[in-house]
């Protein structure tokens, strides 16, 4: 159905005095969905700035990064167009079989701890992502949420896949309820994630049967533990019976 394809990533140092890999490095990916494709700039996992394919231009994403360094986004759209060309090539050489996608990984969090009444940001991570396809949004109570949120670009990832981070602003409250939810093609359906306040409440049925389940475990852990105690027991004196004969 859809002809998706492979990801170049480009891996290209910074600077020649970097050789430990993964300091600070270029990555970018051309797909023929689209098509499109993304260039940027990575330091420890945070994103330095990104090239807009379109406008050709450098986004800054670090505030005030621009004042003490510069990038020349011809260098950007240079190696996007030697990816398009590699992927051609790729394309033809697989005959256009699409790349497999993967099912990403959804978390919801607050970015810090949460205080009824006081600002807080809502962070939607979702990690894993490939092919980078994806449609994140946002609702509250149920309804879609147009306003007070941004996102990242995908992030490369070491093992060729991406990750994004989607963040909302919001005021915690008992009652709202916000929704992150990702559309991808390795997701059978839309995957929700909720957030919602929740009391503490006195020792609780679940909570009980969490206690319960760990005792449990615990029990059997012993149990295993003991049975190995027993076997080596018997090797040991079968061991001793064959060295006194
Ligand atoms: C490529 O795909 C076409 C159409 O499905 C098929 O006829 C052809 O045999 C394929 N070629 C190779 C090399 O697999
Ligand atoms: C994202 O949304 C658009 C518009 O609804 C849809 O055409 C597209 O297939 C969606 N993408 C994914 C990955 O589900």
């Amino acid at each position: 159905m859809i002809s998706v394809c492979a990801l170049l990533v480009l891996g290209l140092k910074a600077s020649d005095a970097v050789t430990v890999d993964y300091f600070e490095f270029g990555a970018g990916y051309y797909q023929s969905y689209g098509p499109s494709g993304e260039y940027l700039f990575d330091y420890e996992g945070n994103e330095m700035f990104h090239v807009d394919l379109e406008s050709k231009s450098v986004v800054w994403t670090l505030p005030g990064l621009e004042k003490y360094t510069s990038f020349d986004p011809q260098g950007a759209l240079q190696n996007i167009n030697v990816a398009k060309y590699n992927l051609d090539l790729y394309i033809k050489s697989r005959n256009s079989t699409a790349a497999t996608s993967i099912p990403p990984l959804i978390t919801l969090y607050s970015a810090k701890p949460v205080v009824l009444g006081e600002p807080n940001i809502l962070i939607c991570c979702v990690n894993n992502i490939f092919p980078p396809v994806m449609n994140t949004t946002w609702f509250k109570n149920g309804q879609k949420n147009s306003d007070g949120f941004s996102e990242t670009s995908f992030l490369p990832a070491k093992d060729y896949s991406f990750g994004r981070l989607h963040y909302l602003a919001f005021l915690p409250n008992e009652h709202d309820i916000y929704t992150c939810e990702v559309e991808h093609w390795g997701l059978d359906r839309p995957t929700r994630r909720v957030w919602q306040h929740e009391a503490p409440t006195p020792v609780s049925e679940a909570y009980q049967n969490v206690i319960c389940a760990l005792g449990l475990a615990v029990g059997i852990i012993g149990i295993i533990a003991g049975v190995m105690l027993i076997i080596k027991g018997m090797k040991q004196s079968a061991a001793q019976g064959r060295s006194q004969r």
